[in-house]
């Protein structure tokens, strides 16, 4: 049985929460692996409009199991206000459908003050993090001193823990000219959260392990995207995760061979919100129009993002890396009406032309992409649900990347509804 990893391959916002919404029809188990409330994941499925951060997409469906593995930081005060949300939406939330990795870190107020006190400090140099404390979490992480669920349930453990990591965080906030935190207070949050947040905790690794050798498919849902990849995405301008689809396998407890599909995730152009290089954006009125067109406003943070035309070199750089086997491309219809469309087909640094982007941030500086032109279409793609209904243009389009990017397209998305999605090939199918 084919389980498919569903990843990001641009800067992030590509549409993942759509389809790995369409997909957990085809799913037993939807699991997150890495990130935590920094994502936004939209759905629109009829009236409802669902707006998701932690939560994994799959949880609006019933009788599916949604599981946040340890490769996630979770921020606990987070998750039960999305909980509330979303029950208030009519979704139903219980041990039942949620399963949380008891191995998995949390993220803390602490977090969320060092995540801004750090953007702040940094004045015009600011990486532009959604300030949710996902970075100073995960560095917690691997320094060895953070809080994981399962502490919560010892006191002496968790009391240890809190002196281990205040012991770091309070000379760092003096560095910073912050107080000192409050030890009392922290200590009594934690075990208020305790009850709630411990019936949650599994050995996921164990649980997903007994339902894939019983036959049950697993939907794995990355967060952000390729090029914010803490190893392969432009740094330092990316979030502290690895976000590539590796990640699926040690970020829930499941060996490589547990994955058989990796399904990218593109936008029919690019997108960014926060800092950092682009080289195909537009500050002109093509960008304008793609941001309106389609509506290219954060879900978390509101921020403007930053819009361009389609980056073939930085997708064929992201499948390449992911192991990507076919994508989903969304938002083809954002393109309708466009006269002319183009296609960054390579790079020229310094008069050498390059077929990928360097890691020297000097050289990512000096980026001139090189354009291909496109003739664009007409008529409306938006809501089409069959290749038959997709002008000439169109399909010439979507082709020709497929050959730069060297990966076909196996979904195809014109709308933000639920059912607006062309299934070219099944994931899922082995
Ligand atoms: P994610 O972070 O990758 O899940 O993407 P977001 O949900 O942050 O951003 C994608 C936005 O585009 C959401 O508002 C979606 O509802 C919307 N969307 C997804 N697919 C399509 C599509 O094919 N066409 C249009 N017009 N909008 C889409
Ligand atoms: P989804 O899952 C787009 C960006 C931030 C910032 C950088 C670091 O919705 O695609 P962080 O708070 O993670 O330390 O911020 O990463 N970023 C995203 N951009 N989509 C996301 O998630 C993002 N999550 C983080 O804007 O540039
Ligand atoms: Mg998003």
């Amino acid at each position: 049985m084919a389980n498919v990893v569903v990843v990001g391959a641009q800067w992030g916002d590509e549409g993942k929460g759509k389809i790995v919404d369409w997909l957990s029809e085809r799913a037993d188990v939807i699991a997150r692996f890495q990130g935590g409330h920094n994502a936004g994941h939209t759905l629109v499925i009829g009236e409802k409009v669902f707006k998701l951060s932690l939560l994994p997409s799959g949880i609006v469906r019933p009788g599916k199991l949604a599981v946040i593995g340890n490769g996630v930081v979770l921020d606990p005060w987070a998750l039960f206000a999305e909980i509330d949300k979303l029950s208030g939406q009519g979704v139903e939330i219980s041990t039942e459908n949620l399963m949380i990795a008891e191995n998995t870190p949390l993220i803390l107020p602490l977090h969320q003050d060092l995540d801004r006190l750090r953007e702040e400090a940094a004045g015009k140099a600011k990486i532009g993090t959604t300030g949710r404390g996902i970075g100073p979490a995960y560095e917690d992480k691997v320094g060895r001193r953070t809080i994981r669920v399962s502490d919560l349930g010892d006191d002496e453990t968790l009391e240890a823990r809190i002196d281990r990591l205040l012991a770091h965080h309070d000379a760092l906030r003096a560095g910073l000219g912050a107080p000192a935190i409050d030890r009392a207070e922290l200590t009594a949050k934690l075990k208020e959260m305790a009850p709630k947040l411990l019936p949650y905790a599994q050995p996921v690794w164990k649980v997903m392990s007994e339902m894939r050798r019983g036959g049950k498919r697993i939907l794995f849902e990355g967060a952000q995207g390729s090029l914010l990849d803490i190893d392969f995405g432009t740094y330092p301008y990316v979030t502290s995760s690895t976000t590539m689809s590796g990640m699926a396998a040690t970020g829930t407890g499941m060996g490589p061979s547990a994955i058989g599909f990796v399904l990218g995730i593109v936008k029919a152009y690019t997108t960014r919100v926060g800092e950092g290089p682009f080289p195909t954006e537009l500050e002109d009125e093509d960008g304008q129009r793609l941001g309106e067109r389609g509506h290219e406003f954060g879900t978390v943070t509101g921020r403007k993002r930053r819009c361009g035309w389609f980056d073939a070199v930085l997708v064929r750089q992201t499948c390449a890396i992911s192991g990507v086997n076919g994508i989903a491309l969304t938002k083809l219809d954002v393109l309708d009406g466009f006269e002319t469309l183009k296609i960054c087909v390579g790079y020229e640094i310094d008069g050498v032309r390059y077929d990928y982007l360097p890691t020297a941030a000097a050289l990512q500086a000096k980026v001139k992409p090189i354009y291909e032109e496109m003739e664009g279409w007409s008529e409306s793609t938006q809501g089409a649900r069959s290749w038959a209904e997709l002008p000439a243009a169109a399909i010439k389009y979507v082709r020709r990347i497929e050959e730069l990017i060297q990966c076909p397209v196996a979904m195809l998305s014109t709308s933000p509804e639920r059912d607006d999605t062309i299934l070219v090939t099944d994931p899922f199918a082995d």
